[in-house]
């Protein structure tokens, strides 16, 4: 990837990283952990959200967790200035759903427009900056993404209209009427924090974030993306899809040399940090090869 030093998100975008939950389909892993912590091949299930997030050029970002696993957070991500950006933290008491982020997060994003991302969301794929970017740079309305699965009732399922257009969002649905999922990375203008603090819990007790886009769509304000062929996106939420992501992880790694998802790399790459500062970063972590791949992308230039 080559360096570059602009920023193209709508500036003060402001991102959200929801790392809560309760992580019960990853039983017994997750009684004593989060799910987000746990390994995808070579680093933590978050630092592929949080990569995505840095790659839409967002450095203002929210960390909301359990309370039991808040620390355990800090000690991993710390106050993002190692990474160029900024991190601050917040709890979510009990998982109440998605569109909760908004309501958490109202003083934080204070006029700003605000990118979500699920902390168990893994989206890789050639052009990937690109597509975020335009994203990110949209002044009004919302944005997400469609991906095509072959189990769409286990997400959030968006259909079209001949013309590609959105015509209905729904969540979970039992007879799933397009195989196109929302993936979990939403932007959204300022108008989020109103819509999502009207918003009620749904039959299954949470506040959906379906409901939150359903209101962008009746507007006309919503924007879907699909992601193709050429893109993977695996949603970690039980243990064949975290070994997949691994595995997927450690193919692509091995056969190119070149890693996902590292903090070090993007926030190099994007210009957050210089190369003094990546070499400060590899020193502990040369044991793990990790510290010889961020000594070598200085090398390389
Ligand atoms: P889910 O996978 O829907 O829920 P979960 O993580 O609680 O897991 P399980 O279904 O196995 O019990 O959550 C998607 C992502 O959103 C995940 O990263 C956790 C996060 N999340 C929250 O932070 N708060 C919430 O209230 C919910 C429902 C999820």
């Amino acid at each position: 990837m080559e360096r570059v030093a602009q920023m193209n998100a709508l500036p003060g975008r402001k991102g959200i990283l929801l790392a809560g939950g309760s992580g019960t389909r990853l039983y017994p892993l997750t009684k004593a952990s989060s799910k987000h912590l746990l390994p995808v091949y070579d680093k933590p299930l978050i630092y592929y959200s949080l990569t995505t997030l840095m790659l839409a050029g967002i450095r203002d970002i929210l960390v909301i967790t359990t309370p039991e696993d808040a620390l355990q957070f800090r000690n991993l991500l710390g106050d993002g200035g190692q990474w160029g950006i900024r991190l601050c933290y917040a709890i979510q008491p009990r998982p109440e759903g998605l569109a909760q982020a908004f309501t958490i997060g109202r003083d934080f994003i204070a006029d700003s427009a605000v990118t979500l991302a699920l902390g168990d969301n893994i989206i890789f794929g050639s052009g990937l900056r690109e597509r975020l970017d335009r994203a990110a740079a949209r002044g009004d309305g919302a944005t997400i993404f469609g991906y095509r699965v072959n189990d769409p009732g286990r997400y959030g399922v968006v259909t079209f209209d001949g013309n590609g257009r959105a015509v209905t969002v729904e969540e979970k649905p039992a007879d799933p009427k397009s195989n196109f999922a929302v993936i979990g990375l939403y932007f959204f203008d300022n108008r989020v924090v109103d819509v999502a603090a009207r918003v009620t819990p749904s039959g299954r007790g949470e506040l959906e974030i379906t409901d939150v886009i359903a209101d962008y769509l009746g507007r006309g304000a919503l924007h879907v993306e699909q992601f193709g062929r050429g893109f993977a996106w695996i949603d970690a939420g039980t243990h064949d899809d975290l070994i997949e992501g691994g595995a997927y992880v450690q193919a692509l790694e091995k056969r190119q040399g070149l890693k996902i998802a590292c903090p070090e790399e993007v926030a190099y790459t994007l210009g957050f940090i210089d190369a003094q500062q990546v070499l400060d970063l590899a020193r502990p972590l040369r044991n793990s090869g990790y510290g010889a791949y961020l000594e070598r992308l200085v090398q390389d230039g």
